[in-house]
């Protein structure tokens, strides 16, 4: 394959997944990174940097017009963030200027593809069945909420885009079920409540390769969840790296009402300093919520998407690579 691709995000987690995927496929990769990013990681690709600044769409169009881009992955997004006008912002606007700056500066450009989240639907509310791009959204968070405003925006954009919305996504260089593993390793398994609740997840290389790989499909303006197709139930993730390190744990309860308690606190503290706490009211909703399982057929049928990993090698692989980089 042959073209420019710009990788908004490209400083973050899944960029870096994006950048080698879109390398190893031949295309040409520009970085889109902030004056404040860190890079350091990125040193070994061949690859080129633009700054964007999503508050000032007269900059953005002049470095897309300059780059002269075929296609648009555009992973920049917040997923932490103090309030729902700041989330708009970072997620929403962020993405309906980037979408206005293309379709001026970039006349021939190819394809958009946007990363929002299954978030922007939210979980179900039974365990039974599973999520397909027909379940009405019904986000329980923020985050959620500006990831769902995105898409709209997006979709009313005269530009070929294409939305992914990937579940929770792990892998090496993640930071967040990091901690969680990191937790696991150390004899700890935190649960909070008791409920059953049926999971779903996507190794990082996984929605990576869909990614660059949605570039060159024909499909234009459609919306595909993205997970590895499987369910699991709230105790596999910690099954396997507990194999995995020949480890036993102890299993810890916390009930949901003391954990809203902690939420609420916490909220209340960050609200005064303007900060995002790791935890509140409505994270500990998605937390706790009952069923992420997605039906991913359309995905598979429209763009030929065919998940290499599922939890067990997946993990295994990320493991190992936390091992060797001295993060466990
Ligand atoms: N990880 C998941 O489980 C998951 C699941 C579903 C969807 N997604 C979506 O996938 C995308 C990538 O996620 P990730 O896990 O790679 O997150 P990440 O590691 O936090 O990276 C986020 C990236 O977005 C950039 N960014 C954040 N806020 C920005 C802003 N206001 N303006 C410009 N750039 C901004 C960051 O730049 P700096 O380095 O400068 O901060 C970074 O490059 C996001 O859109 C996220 O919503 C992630």
């Amino acid at each position: 394959m042959t073209g420019k691709v710009l990788i908004t995000g490209a400083s973050g987690f899944v960029g870096y997944h994006l950048i080698e995927s879109a390398l190893s496929r031949g295309l040409e990769v520009t970085a889109g990174i902030r004056k404040s990013s860190q890079v350091d990681h990125l040193s070994g690709f061949n690859i080129r940097y633009a700054h964007l600044d999503f508050t000032q769409p007269a900059q953005l169009a002049r470095v897309l017009e300059e780059g002269g881009y075929d296609y648009i992955i555009h992973a920049a997004g917040a997923t932490k963030a103090p309030t729902q006008p700041a989330y708009d912002e970072a997620n929403a606007l962020s993405t309906e200027r980037l979408a206005g700056a293309a379709r001026m500066a970039l006349p021939r450009l190819k394809k958009l593809v946007f990363l929002s989240s299954l978030a922007a639907i939210g979980p179900l509310t039974h365990i039974e069945g599973a999520i397909t791009e027909q379940t009405q959204p019904n986000p329980v968070t923020a985050y959620g909420r500006s990831k769902l405003l995105a898409e709209r925006k997006l979709a009313i954009q005269p530009i070929p885009w294409l939305v992914l919305r990937p579940t929770a996504v792990y892998g090496p260089r993640d930071k967040d079920i990091f901690i969680l593993l990191r937790m696991i390793r150390r004899g700890w398994e935190p649960y909070i409540g008791k409920a059953p609740q049926r999971l779903s997840f996507v190794y990082v290389k996984d929605l990576a390769d869909l990614g660059v790989h949605a570039l060159f499909t024909e499909h234009i303006h459609r919306t595909y969840n993205v997970t590895d197709g499987r369910a699991y139930e709230r105790f596999e993730l910690a099954e396997i790296v507990k194999d995995f390190f020949h480890r036993r744990t102890l299993r810890i309860f916390v009930p949901v009402p003391l954990v809203r308690v902690i939420a609420s606190t916490l909220e209340r503290a960050y609200a005064r300093r303007q900060k995002s706490p790791a935890l509140n009211r409505e994270k500990l909703e998605e937390l706790t919520a009952p069923n992420w399982v997605c039906e991913i057929s359309t995905v598979k049928r429209d763009l030929g998407y065919l998940p290499d990993y599922d939890l067990k090698n997946g993990l295994e692989e990320t493991l190992e690579w936390y091992l060797r980089n001295g993060w466990l």
